[in-house]
């Protein structure tokens, strides 16, 4: 890329001159969230891919992510500004294990978390995010048999906040499991009226110490209409700059990693950059494309999601 370009001037008008849109999830860098159309959590960015009028959907956030928009939007072009950027719960869940594993349990439901790939949500018969993952599982009858996957700490959660009993897939996130309890309750007592909030992809000892506990949007919202001045923050680093822009008064700390190698950003999402979100719109690449079999197959368990959580 040409040093002496203005990206961010360049990448708006690329966006007029294709009319694209961008969806930002709220772990990308300052920079692309600030040039983004609309910035969420999964749920909503999802919402946002299936509304659009837009005739290209430039997803900045993971593959999985861009596989949705995808699948919602099957005759739009998706971009997505590095393939490499995947999610390391989605790689924890391989859909040949996972159909193995949901051959024992016939008579079960599968509920599976957004975080996984399109060839899971395939598998599945319904969809959820962090968000609306308790409100999907209450919307079933009580007696309802459940698989739930691929995130076990966020399975636990929904077990323990809906008294129901899912058979969990042993996935985890890298990131939401890196905190350290011993130096979250060490900062607590450094900053006695801070409030500890936690994304449900943490570990069941961290969510224990939790005063809220929600998706990415639920966190922020949270720090909106709270009145503690000061929130150590257990999630991906990256909404941290949401909340600073929305209460700039307030103060927000990054939850401590358990060791100094370990840090709070996802490798993955950090992958897209400002030069390669110019790229991409540049050149229209790599773009997202699923055999139509997988998104014809996909849609059904995404949709019904949507349709309970609208
Ligand atoms: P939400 O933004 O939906 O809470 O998800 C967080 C996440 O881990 C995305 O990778
Ligand atoms: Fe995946 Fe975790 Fe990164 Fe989210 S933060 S994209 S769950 S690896």
């Amino acid at each position: 890329v040409d040093p002496s370009l203005d990206l961010v001037q360049e990448i708006l008008r690329l966006k007029k001159e294709k009319n694209a849109v961008i969806l930002a999830h709220y772990y990308q860098d300052a920079e692309i969230q600030d040039l983004a159309d609309y910035i969420g959590d999964s749920l909503g960015l999802s919402q946002q891919a299936a509304k659009t009028d837009a005739d290209v959907i430039v997803f900045a956030g993971v593959h999985f992510m861009a596989e949705t928009a995808k699948i919602l939007s099957p005759e739009k072009k998706v971009l997505l500004p590095d393939l490499k950027a995947g999610c390391s719960l989605s790689d924890s869940c391989p859909p040949h294990l996972f159909a193995k594993f949901k051959e024992q349990y016939p008579d079960h439901l599968v509920i599976t978390y957004v975080n996984c790939t399109a060839e899971l949500k395939a598998l599945s018969d319904i969809v959820c995010t962090s968000s609306n993952a308790v409100q999907i599982v209450e919307s079933l009858p009580a007696d309802q048999k459940i698989i739930f996957g691929p995130d076990r700490n966020l399975g636990d959660y929904v077990k323990k906040k809906t008294g129901r009993d899912l058979v969990l897939w042993n996935g985890a996130c890298m990131v939401h499991e890196i905190f350290s309890r011993e130096k979250i309750e060490k900062l607590r007592a450094e900053y006695p009226g801070a409030k500890f909030i936690a994304h449900p992809e943490c570990e069941e000892h961290i969510l224990a110490e939790a005063d809220y506990i929600g998706s990415t949007s639920g966190m922020l919202k949270f720090t909106i209409e709270d009145q503690a001045s000061t929130y150590i923050v257990a999630t991906e680093s990256g909404i941290i700059h949401q909340m600073q822009k929305a209460s700039p008064h307030k103060t927000f700390i990054p939850a401590p990693p358990n060791n100094a190698c370990a840090c709070n950003d996802c490798p993955h999402m950090k992958l897209n950059t400002l030069e390669k979100l110019y790229n991409c719109m540049k050149y229209e690449l790599p773009e997202i494309i699923l055999p139509e079999d997988v998104i014809h197959r996909a849609q059904k368990p995404i949709e019904r999601m949507l349709e309970i959580s609208a």
